[in-house]
């Protein structure tokens, strides 16, 4: 009989492993042989340590499932899979939570095990990579231009024009494949949940890459934060080589494609591409100025594809399946799915996979259940800290990279924080500034002076000295910013004060 116990960083910090163990326990002691499978999050986090017990019928879940609660399972029925206990849940596959996402990208995860090729097989996998293989470089880019595929790390950049400029530049030179997993903002969790469970989904999409653009050397930039991640990543690195799926000579095709995990050293600021591959080089993480783009002029100054986890997580997806079924999702010019990461004051956080098009409210409201502490929302923040707070009367928007643009706000890399009506917006602005003082990397003035004295300013208006001539100063200081930053950290941290400004202004001078 096979049981599920996930491994994955939120289950283990609620107690999972125990919860394991506790089973295993019981098993022995009844002399029954079960197989426990150490899966990873299906990313219902609120139901997490979420156990899941094999039957003919399906997958039954329990959840939450606390060390103290195995006995009392057990004797419930547990391993039989069939349980009045209040803690089952049916079956898994049955959770409106999850029966209503549409997923593309993480449609293995939780129902794996993270490490096992064969699994990830059996689940589709590397179907994409056997595709890419036989393919020309060119129709490789083409598969994910047709796909509509926007950088889902934030800026929402088409991922195939990316490629191809890297295709374009010439052959005989070292070209390589950088995974931006220096997952920054707040609220955000699915790089972390793709890499720890399901790693092999992130090698096969970097390796395609790799294949489309002439990279033979890849790397994924982890935030040193994440080290069940690390422990993940390098075991799959290292299992993808043993079967030819990584080394001199992917899958027959004699072409070569390496890959390696480096850790960073918890600058947030390294999340922004330039700054990252400064860190890759060894060096301090400055940020460069653009031109030239890493695509022309990145790593070691040779052309380089940077993409986040999740664009190179859709890939395989898109070579298995076609650029034109993934372009079957979404809305507008926002192709396909989009993780949303749903945290914060929220009933029900977690990961939620849905074509663009979703209204905001409907994930607050549908998925996430309300807040966690049962008052009113008052703000959410979509798209992490360089980004506007949005009022109640902006929750009807599609999640659409052009629509929230209209509205000063943005998507990134789909995080959404909400907020209760016990928040006071005037310390979130101060916030964003604070953040800027402490995140800059502090190459342009705009950013590393500005956040300075925009927090003096913030503190001044908050202290009640000269708002109106003070309000109007931070105005003109978060335009200096915007205009004359050199990244988008500091060019990008007045949006959520400019919002706080705009709809919260009560907040600000109470
Ligand atoms: P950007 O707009 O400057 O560039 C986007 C990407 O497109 C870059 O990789 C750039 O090199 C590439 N690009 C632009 N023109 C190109 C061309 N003609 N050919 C090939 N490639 C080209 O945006 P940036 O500064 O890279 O990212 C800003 C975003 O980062 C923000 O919108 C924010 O949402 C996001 N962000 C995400 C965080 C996270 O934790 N995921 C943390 C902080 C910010």
């Amino acid at each position: 009989k096979r049981i599920y116990v996930p491994c994955d960083t939120t289950a283990l910090s609620m107690g999972a492993d125990k919860v394991a163990k506790l089973i295993e326990r019981h098993a022995n002691a009844r002399g029954l042989e079960i197989e426990l499978v150490r899966n990873g999050s299906r990313g219902l986090f609120w139901l997490e340590p979420l156990v899941e017990v094999e039957t003919d019928s399906g997958r039954i879940g329990f959840g939450p499932v606390e060390a103290h609660d195995v006995d009392a399972l057990v004797d419930a029925g547990l391993f039989e899979g069939k349980s009045d206990h209040p803690l089952c849940l049916g079956m898994v596959e049955d959770i409106s939570y999850l029966k209503l996402q549409q997923r593309l990208t993480f449609s293995r995860i939780g129902i794996t095990d993270p490490l096992s090729i064969a699994d990830y097989r059996s689940h589709g996998g590397f179907v994409g990579l056997e595709q890419a293989v036989s393919l020309s470089p060119q129709a490789i880019v083409d598969e994910v231009k047709a796909s509509g595929l926007r950088g889902r790390g934030g800026a929402a950049f088409p991922t195939g024009i990316k490629w191809q400029t890297v295709h374009d530049e010439p052959w005989q030179q070292q070209k390589y494949i950088v995974c931006n997993a220096d997952e920054g903002d707040s609220g955000t969790f699915a790089d972390r949940l793709a890499m720890e469970c399901d790693p092999y989904m992130l090698i096969e999409g970097m390796t395609i890459a790799g294949l489309a653009v002439g990279a033979t050397q890849g790397f994924i930039y982890l935030r040193s934060e994440y080290p069940v991640a690390h422990r993940i990543l390098n075991e799959a690195i290292s299992r993808a080589e043993a079967e030819g799926y990584l080394g001199r000579d992917v899958r027959g095709s004699g072409r070569a494609f390496n890959l390696e995990v480096r850790l960073a050293a918890g600058a947030y600021i390294c999340g922004e591409e330039t700054s990252l591959l400064e860190s890759l080089e060894g060096k301090r993480g400055l940020v460069r100025a653009k031109p030239p783009l890493p695509a022309i002029k990145g790593l070691f100054g040779q052309p380089t594809v940077v993409n986040n986890v999740l664009s190179f997580a859709a890939v395989p997806f898109i070579l298995a399946k076609g650029g034109q079924t993934y372009a079957h999702y979404g809305m507008g010019k926002s192709r396909g799915t989009l993780p949303i990461q749903l945290a914060g004051n929220i009933r029900r956080g977690g990961l939620i996979e849905l074509a663009f098009g979703v209204s905001l409210r409907e994930i607050l409201e549908d998925f996430g259940g309300g807040t966690f502490t049962g008052r009113p929302m008052k703000a959410v923040q979509v798209g992490g800290p360089l980004m506007a707070y949005m009022p109640q009367n902006q929750w009807d928007t599609p999640m659409d990279y052009e629509a929230f643009a209209q509205l000063g706000a943005g998507i990134g890399h789909g995080g959404v924080v909400v907020f209760d009506d016990t928040v006071d917006m005037g310390e979130q602005a101060r916030f964003a500034m604070e953040f800027c003082t402490v995140e800059s990397c502090g190459k342009c003035t705009p950013c590393r002076i500005g956040s300075v004295r925009g927090l003096e300013v913030i503190d001044r208006i908050r202290a009640g000295e000269s708002p109106e001539a003070n309000l109007v100063l931070l105005e003109e200081l978060c335009e200096t910013m915007v205009d004359g930053s050199l990244c988008a950290m500091g060019g990008m941290t007045p949006f959520p004060v400019q919002s706080v400004m705009k709809y919260f202004p009560d907040d600000l001078t109470a």
